[in-house]
């Protein structure tokens, strides 16, 4: 398939690369063979050749394309109450609205049907790859796997660990730090057998919930089931005041240096939140190329805070973004990479008259875009998130419903992406692949 069209791509969270009429070669294993510009000098029998043979596909002169984006941080089993009691703090959040709805998935039939709608909804706002928080029920967790490769979403998915009596309710937690392990190493094997020669088959994921929802045996545990199968993993950190203080009663540090001390804090962890991260945890998960899921609408509501985004890519921390469902009310990406630039000037520019703000802080539409693209790619190791020869094509198309003739590239790219709806989503590809038209 030949895609020819204007991309835009990011380089790093300072410029992006603007690829008017790009022919765009994607091969028959979805993977991106060459981008050719028109002054390219085998653009035209590139061209040529592409339309000889039927591969061409011509993307119309107002609209655009872009990588699919990459969510860091979903709980899938939290979309029936996104937009729900987020006036409450989190740990009453947690108990009860949360626990009580994640429960409700042992019922394979509800999860079928929420997880079906969630992965369509999910491309729909065009996003391709998206890292989930799943239950504590491997089958339903099963269904999420499943669902996703029959509508063709990228996806790592984790069954959630948490064992601790202590902060988590009877109905709802693993009944000992042994049935923690097992369920999460069958699930494992389970996960790797869906699908095996897909090059969408997910992914699976160790997932300790947060510190405070699991004991030291099964933190323990995890980060040994990390290490023997080489695997990714995800968790919160630091997310709340709360949250970052309960690290520090229970083993008198912070959060991210317990989860170091498991051996949880990999250059394949995804933490969630972070606002409450001190310079040296910072420091620590530099040092070991953990990543930063962004999760700006959600830290509105629970982070007590406003992550300092341009500091930590500043500093070379590995960031990407997150939506946070349902932490966040939004599966779009969309809507979250405008509240990472909206916030982040909330932080600049303080609260108040006499609050003058954290100077530069702000960040700008191009870095977010790179948060939601090239951030999250390799946050996740994965070959995703820039138009280039040898990333896999996972792309989305999008229309531009104004016409300003004398806007330049780099402002008709803001533009777009502040006012894009979800309606002018207009087709999205996961490795070469149609799976998604408005
Ligand atoms: N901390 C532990 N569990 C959760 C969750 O489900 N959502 C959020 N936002 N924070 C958490
Ligand atoms: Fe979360």
């Amino acid at each position: 398939k030949v895609l020819v069209g204007n991309a835009y791509t990011a380089i790093d969270h300072h410029q992006i690369k603007f690829l008017p009429q790009a022919l765009i070669e994607i091969d028959s294993s979805g993977v991106i063979d060459r981008v050719l510009e028109p002054t390219a000098p085998d653009y035209q029998a590139a061209y040529q050749a592409a339309q000889q043979a039927h591969l061409l596909e011509k993307v119309p002169a107002d609209q655009v394309i872009f990588p699919g984006f990459v969510d860091l941080h979903v709980h899938a089993p939290q979309w029936p109450q996104a937009g729900l009691a987020l006036d409450k703090p989190l740990a009453a959040w947690l108990n009860d609205y949360t626990f009580p709805l994640e429960a409700k998935y042992q019922d394979l039939d509800f999860a079928r049907q929420v997880y079906h709608e969630l992965v369509h909804e999910l491309l729909a706002q065009g996003t391709t790859t998206v890292l989930f928080f799943g239950t504590i029920h491997p089958e339903a967790n099963l269904v999420l796997g499943e669902e996703s490769l029959h509508q063709g979403l990228r996806t790592l998915i984790g069954r959630v660990a948490m064992d601790n009596p202590d902060q988590t309710p009877a109905y709802y937690r693993d009944s000992s730090s042994q049935a923690a392990i097992v369920a999460t190493e069958t699930f494992i094997h389970q996960l790797n057998d869906l699908g095996k020669d897909n090059p969408l088959s997910p992914i699976p994921v160790i997932t300790p919930r947060f510190v405070p929802s699991c004991t030291d045996a099964t933190l323990a545990g995890l980060g040994r089931l990390a290490r023997k199968y080489d695997l990714p993993v995800q968790s919160h950190v630091s997310e709340s005041n709360w949250e970052h203080q309960y690290a520090i009663d229970r083993f008198g540090i912070h959060d991210a240096a317990v989860l170091d001390h498991f051996g949880l804090l990999t250059s394949r962890t995804v933490l969630a939140h972070a606002t409450q991260l001190t310079p040296e945890d910072q420091a620590l998960l530099r040092q070991r190329k953990t990543a930063i899921a962004h999760c700006p609408i959600s830290n509105a509501y629970f982070g007590n805070g406003v992550l300092p985004v341009n500091d930590l890519l500043a500093a070379k921390n590995r960031v990407g973004l997150g939506t946070d469902i349902s932490g966040g009310y939004s599966p779009s990406l969309y809507d979250n990479l405008r509240h990472a630039v909206a916030l982040s000037q909330v932080r600049n520019d303080g609260i108040s008259r006499d609050d003058e703000g954290i100077a530069n802080s702000r960040i700008s539409m191009v870095a977010s875009f790179y948060l939601a693209t090239v951030g999250g790619a390799e946050a996740l190791n994965l070959p995703v998130g820039r138009i280039q020869a040898g990333k896999i094509a996972d792309l989305q198309v999008v229309k531009d419903r104004f016409k300003r003739p004398t806007e330049t590239a780099q402002e008709r790219f803001e533009r777009i992406l502040y006012q894009t709806h979800r309606s002018e989503i207009m087709q999205v590809y996961t490795q070469g692949d149609q799976v998604y038209q408005a």
